[in-house]
C-alpha cells in the first residue's frame, strides 16, 4: 500500500537520505506529500534542490493539520527529535527517525511512554546494521562460527575532515547532540548490541577534548571570511558558487544564524573528541570501545573474540573527496577493507560482499527496507533497540562527567 510521508527537518541528511529517493525512485510505493523545517528558508531549499513544488511548513501542526500523513521522518539535529516523535505519535502517525532516537535517557523515557499509549510503530535508522559486511558478521555470529562472543574490541577514527565536520556545526554543543558518545558512537554502540543480543549493564568511560575548541591558539568565528585562513589546518570553503551548500545552509542563514563553517576551535565547544568506554553485557560479553575524532586517516577496527574462534574486521576510508566539502552523502571510498575469521581450522580471509550506495552500500537497503517492504531478516532496529543504543552512550557521558560507572538500569528507572 503506498504511503504519505511528511519529511520533518530538511537538512542534508533528510533530503538525501530520504526526500531524493521518494521523489526518484520510490514513487509507486512511498509518496512525500511535505517538507516542514524550523528554517522556511531551508524547506523552500529542499524543494529546488528536489526539484519539486511541495508544501512547506515551518509549523508542524500546520503540516499535520493541513496533510493527509501516514508517516513523519525525523530528520532533525538530535536533540528535537523526540519532540516531533511523540508529537506525531500523538497525531496517530507512525514515525521512522534518525539515529540517535534522541539523546538521553530521560528523552527515551518520554518516547516509550507515549509509544506505549499510542501503540503507533517507531523505527530508527541505524543504517551501520545494514552495511553488506555487517550483515555477513551478524549471519556468522548468529551460525555460531566464533562459538559464543567473550569480547568485543572496537574502535572508531574519525579523520580531521569527516571527524572535524561535528566541530563545525550544532553536534559540537551537547545539547544538541548529546555528544559523539551518542551522536556518533550511537551507530558502533547499537552495532554491538546487535551483535551479542543481550542488554548492557554497566559502563565506564573517560574523555577529553584535545583538538578542537579550546585547544585552537587562534580563533574566528566561521572559515568564511576568516583572517587566519592561511594558516588554518581546518579552514574549508564551503559555499563554491551555484553549491548545493550555497541554498541549504548559506542563503538560509539569515533565518536561524545556522553557519555550516563555523570554527572548529570555538570555546562554546562542549563535546569530546576522544573516548574511551568499557562495558558489559548480561550474557557476560565484554567491550573495549574508543573514539577519535582527529585522526590522520578514518577507520574502523573490530575484533570479535568468540569460544571457538575469532573474527577480525578493519576498514580505511579515504575522505581526500571531501576537503572543503558540504559532507552530505557519506561517500568515503574504502582504501582496503578486511574480514578475517580465525579458528582451529586456520585462518580464512573472508570476501567481502559487494556495496553500492552511501555509507558503506547500507542506505540504499535500509531504504528499501523502509519504502517498499522489509527484506527477510531485516535489521530495521525497533524502538526498544534505539534505546538501548541512547543508554550506553547516555552511561558513557554520565560517566565522562562523574569518573564513576553507570549502572543502565538506573539510567531506565
Ligand atoms: N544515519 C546516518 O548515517 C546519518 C548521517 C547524517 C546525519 N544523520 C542524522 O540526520 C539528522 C539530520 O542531520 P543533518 O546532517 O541533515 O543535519 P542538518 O543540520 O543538515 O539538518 C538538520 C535540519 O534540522 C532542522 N531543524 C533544527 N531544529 C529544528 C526544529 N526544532 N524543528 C524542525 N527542524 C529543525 C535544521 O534547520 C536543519 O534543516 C540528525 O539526526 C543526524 O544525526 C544520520
Amino acid at each position: 500500500m503506498k504511503k504519505n510521508y511528511l519529511l520533518v527537518g530538511s537538512g542534508s541528511r533528510g533530503i538525501h537520505m530520504f526526500a531524493k529517493p521518494m521523489v526518484d525512485q520510490f514513487k509507486e510505493t512511498a509518496s512525500l506529500v511535505g517538507l516542514m523545517d524550523i528554517n522556511i528558508k531551508r524547506a523552500e531549499a529542499a524543494n529546488k534542490i528536489l526539484k519539486t513544488n511541495l508544501p512547506v511548513y515551518n509549523d508542524f501542526n500546520k503540516a499535520m493539520k493541513e496533510l493527509k500523513i501516514d508517516t513523519v521522518l525525523v530528520a532533525t539535529r538530535d536533540s528535537q527529535h523526540v519532540e516531533y516523535i511523540i508529537k506525531s505519535l500523538k497525531a496517530g502517525k507512525d514515525v521512522v527517525t534518525e539515529k540517535p532516537l534522541c539523546i538521553d535517557a530521560a528523552q527515551c523515557k518520554k518516547i516509550l511512554k507515549t509509544q506505549k499509549e499510542t501503540k503507533k510503530k517507531v523505527y530508527v535508522t541505524h543504517n551501520y546494521r545494514y552495511q553488506p559486511c555487517m550483515m555477513l558478521i551478524k549471519k556468522m555470529l548468529k551460525e555460531g562460527v566464533i562459538g559464543d562472543i567473550l569480547f568485543i574490541d572496537f574502535h572508531e577514527k574519525l579523520d580531521r575532515l569527516h571527524g572535524a565536520d561535528y566541530f563545525r556545526r550544532w553536534h559540537r554543543v551537547k545539547k544538541n547532540s548529546g555528544g559523539l558518545m551518542i551522536h556518533k558512537s550511537c551507530h558502533c554502540f547499537d552495532l554491538m548490541n546487535w551483535f551479542v543480543d543481550s542488554e548492557p549493564v554497566e559502563v565506564v568511560a573517560t574523555g577529553d577534548l584535545v583538538v578542537y575548541g579550546k585547544n585552537g591558539k587562534f580563533r574566528s568565528k566561521r572559515c568564511r571570511g576568516c583572517a587566519h585562513q592561511s594558516k588554518c589546518e581546518f579552514y574549508v570553503d564551503m559555499f563554491p558558487e551555484n553549491s548545493e551548500a550555497n541554498d541549504l545552509y548559506l542563503n538560509a542563514e539569515s533565518e536561524d544564524k545556522y553557519y555550516r563553517d563555523a570554527c572548529v576551535y570555538d570555546k562554546e565547544i562542549d563535546i569530546e573528541d576522544i573516548a574511551n568506554v568499557l562495558y558489559y553485557y548480561k550474557n557476560g560479553v565484554r567491550v573495549d570501545f574508543s573514539l577519535m575524532a582527529f585522526t590522520t586517516y578514518e577507520g574502523i577496527d573490530i575484533i570479535i573474540e568468540g569460544t571457538k574462534g575469532r573474527l577480525e574486521y578493519s576498514v580505511i576510508h579515504d575522505n581526500s573527496w571531501m576537503a572543503g566539502k558540504v559532507t552530505v552523502h557519506g561517500l568515503a571510498s574504502s582504501l582496503g577493507e578486511k574480514l578475517v575469521l580465525y579458528t582451529s581450522e586456520g585462518v580464512k580471509n573472508m570476501e567481502i560482499p559487494k556495496a553500492e550506495g552511501t555509507h558503506g552500500g547500507s542506505d540504499p537497503l535500509l531504504r528499501k527496507d523502509i519504502f517498499i517492504e522489509r527484506i527477510p531478516n531485516s535489521p530495521l532496529a525497533t524502538l526498544e533497540e534505539g534505546i538501548n543504543a541512547v543508554l550506553v552512550g547516555d552511561a558513557a557521558n554520565k560517566s565522562i562527567k562523574t569518573g564513576k560507572p553507570v549502572k543502565i538500569k538506573d539510567l531506565r528507572k
